[in-house]
């Protein structure tokens, strides 16, 4: 009885494993385990085997009958999945990982919202090295060896006639020689830029500027006011107002310093604007000859307007922020406000 038993569980177990779907899995169940099944028909014969040995018959049987469900079931869920099921991949009730989001410092935000402006008014981007040559940065600007506005912009020198740029200009000339003798140049630069300087609320030995160059046939200082009007009011808003006061740089003439209305008071006057109505926001001018020239243009055929504006300047205006540092600590206390 017991040897009969082995076999029909060797015999069941290898046709469980070779059944290839749930019908043929039906068909082999109620061969075994069915009211009229082998493996029943051997429980049902219990009553006429030798009473000594039915319980361990018995025993063996149901065991078997155990052992057969089990592959049965097994072998159901394999057919079913077509492969093992994997466990569970996580835990639903643990707490979630906070994903931190990274963005984009104030200035990077000014600087584009700066860009965005000026490329939809036709100008492209250009771009310098920081490490930039004499010539570049001043020889060529029409800022000589010796000359007094040199001071102004003391810098880091390397000697051999190389410095870290003081001031996005020396972009003007490349723009032009690279341009040159096509027309018009008509570029924004941003960068970096690096003077001599202690930090304090407004300075900083590093800082970013944005230099523009327009050049063509026929430009005016009316062309400078147009473009620069239409900037300070996407910038600062639609009632905003622009004045030019007259001054000084090498590389233009006439050059002017340029103001935006306060739009803290709408030019009533306040503390931002020290009750003059008016914020400095940049310098500007037209060309000099001797910079058109060094660009490898004509100036007696060809006028330009040029401007420079302080990223951090136009960015604390627009964030209402009073100490420049605050750009340079990476608190992010600060950053995260923007
Ligand atoms: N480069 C000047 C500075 O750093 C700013 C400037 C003034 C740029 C007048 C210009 C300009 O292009 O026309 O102080």
């Amino acid at each position: 009885m017991l040897e009969q038993l082995s076999r029909l569980g060797d015999a069941a177990g290898e046709e469980i494993a070779a059944a290839k779907d749930a019908a043929q899995l039906e068909e082999v169940r109620v061969r075994y385990l069915g009211k009229r099944g082998l493996v029943t028909g051997v429980l049902r014969g219990l009553g006429t085997v030798d009473p000594v040995r039915r319980p361990v018959v018995g025993e063996a049987a149901n065991r078997l009958k155990l052992e057969l469900e089990a592959k049965l079931a097994t072998r159901r869920g394999e057919l079913q999945e077509g492969r093992p099921r994997p466990r569970a991949a996580f835990d639903v009730t643990l707490p979630g990982w906070v994903v931190t989001r990274g963005g984009a410092h104030p200035l990077r935000r000014i600087q584009e919202e700066i860009e965005g402006i000026f490329l939809g008014m036709g100008f492209t981007v250009a771009e310098g090295p920081e490490i930039e040559s004499e010539y570049y940065n001043f020889e060529a600007l029409n800022m000589p060896a010796g000359h007094p506005a040199r001071d102004m912009q003391d810098s880091f020198y390397f000697g051999d006639g190389w410095v870290l740029r003081t001031q996005t200009s020396p972009v003007q000339i490349r723009s032009m020689e690279e341009t040159c003798p096509r027309l018009p140049v008509k570029i924004i630069a941003p960068g970096r830029v690096y003077r001599r300087d202690q930090a304090d609320a407004t300075h900083s030995p590093i800082f970013h500027q944005v230099e523009g160059l327009l050049v063509d046939e026929g430009i005016s200082l009316a062309n400078l006011k147009g473009v620069l009007g239409l900037f300070a009011r996407e910038m600062f808003g639609e009632g905003t107002r622009i004045r030019l006061r007259p001054s000084f740089f090498p590389f233009t003439e006439p050059s002017a310093e340029v103001d935006v209305s306060c739009a803290i008071c709408a030019g009533r006057g306040c503390r931002t604007c020290k009750g003059t109505g008016w914020l400095e926001i940049l310098g500007a001018g037209m060309v000099h000859p001797r910079v058109l020239a060094a660009g490898g243009y004509d100036p007696e055929r060809v006028s330009g307007f040029a401007f420079g504006m302080g990223i951090e300047r136009i960015a604390m205006l627009k964030l209402g922020v009073d100490d420049l540092r605050v750009f340079f600590q990476n608190d992010l206390r600060f950053l995260e406000q923007f």
